[in-house]
């Protein structure tokens, strides 16, 4: 037995490793599952019981001298492998897919450029919103029938909470606690109980604008959506006020752009009026400005809110509400180089 041992101490010692075959060779020999010190393991039972012990111990070491050597060589071969490694530098590179922006964000993001040159800051407030900022402090106070123009998500805890319904509930925040002029524009996601279809969706996304100081006058709130429009849409479109009802403001009004795809001639995008509708708007009804502790006797202000969705299906000319929230990369990998 004691012979035996030396004798494969003697050829785990002299075992030429060279290269990866080798080297398995090697394992299967000595480690492996049908290993020779197996062999050796099991004809222990044979040895005088006074000197197992002894024999087991030099068995086991056995097995560690191989592991040893088995781990030596393996870190060298694939450290020779790499320094072998050849780069070439003439293969093709790796195509790496560059993501691009959402056209909402593009859209987003041209609006707040665009008054951003005309002194407006841009204000953010919370998506889950009390009834006091959503609706009452905006002259919509409860049983106002006015509520029913806008389908509600109540938060079910408390129903005090609700999702906004629209980014006009930042209008009351931002007057609450700012000095006074104020001049901002507030983007954000605003959701309604509308059942989905292209024409609808329970939730999009709104640009709310506000301008309070004194002496602010409805020329004013028609300039600056003009000067909107036209950098919108191309310096030569046109806007049209149609009065209308909004519980904010008075006098309210929604606002119609010439439109730049048929040049006012008529088109299925406009339904042959030539005109596209883009936002609602008004003067700041006194009491929402009384509401927020800003006295109407002194100040005055115009608002105006649009949907970004809106404007962006006006500029690229699509027609399903949906595909803006849909995530296919084959319809947004086409707005890459937009704008
Ligand atoms: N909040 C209105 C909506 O979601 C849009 C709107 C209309 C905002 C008139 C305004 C405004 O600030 O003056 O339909």
């Amino acid at each position: 037995m004691e012979n035996k041992i030396k004798e494969i101490d003697l050829q785990i010692e002299k075992f030429k490793i060279e290269d990866s075959e080798s080297l398995e060779k090697f394992r299967i020999q000595f480690l492996g599952s049908k290993n020779i010190l197996k062999d050796l393991f099991a004809k222990i039972k044979n040895v005088a019981p006074e000197k197992r012990r002894e024999i087991g111990k030099s068995i086991n070491s056995l097995k560690n001298k191989a592991q040893i050597k088995l781990e030596t060589f393996n870190e060298k071969i694939s450290e020779d492998c790499r320094e072998n490694e050849k780069i070439d530098l003439t293969l093709p590179g790796e195509n790496f897919k560059l993501g691009s922006r959402h056209p909402l964000s593009i859209v987003n993001e041209k609006i707040i450029d665009i008054f951003g040159k005309i002194g407006f800051t841009v204000s953010e407030g919370p998506e889950v919103e009390d009834d006091w900022h959503n609706f009452t402090g905006l002259n919509l106070p409860q049983e106002h029938p006015a509520r029913d123009m806008q389908d509600t998500f109540y938060i079910e805890k408390n129903p005090d909470w609700l999702l906004r319904t629209h980014t006009s509930s930042v209008q009351m925040r931002v007057m609450e606690s700012n000095e006074l002029p104020i001049r901002t524009i507030t983007p954000g996601r605003v959701y309604r109980n509308e059942a989905i279809s292209a024409r609808a969706h329970c939730f999009f996304h709104q640009v709310e604008g506000l301008y309070i100081d004194e002496n602010v006058s409805f020329a004013d709130l028609k300039q600056t959506i003009q000067y909107f429009a036209q950098e919108m849409f191309g310096k030569h479109s046109k806007i049209r006020l149609r009065p209308s009802y909004f519980p904010f403001t008075e006098p309210s009004a929604e606002v119609d752009v010439s439109c730049s795809l048929c040049k006012k001639n008529g088109c299925n995008v406009c339904k042959y009026t030539g005109w596209l509708e883009i936002m609602g708007c008004g003067m700041i009804d006194p009491n929402v400005l009384s509401n927020a502790g800003i006295d109407p006797e002194k100040y005055s202000g115009f608002a105006f809110g649009m949907g970004v969705e809106r404007m962006a299906m006006l500029k690229y000319e699509v027609r399903d509400l949906r595909m803006w929230s849909e995530n296919d990369i084959r319809f947004l990998e086409q707005f890459k180089s937009a704008w």
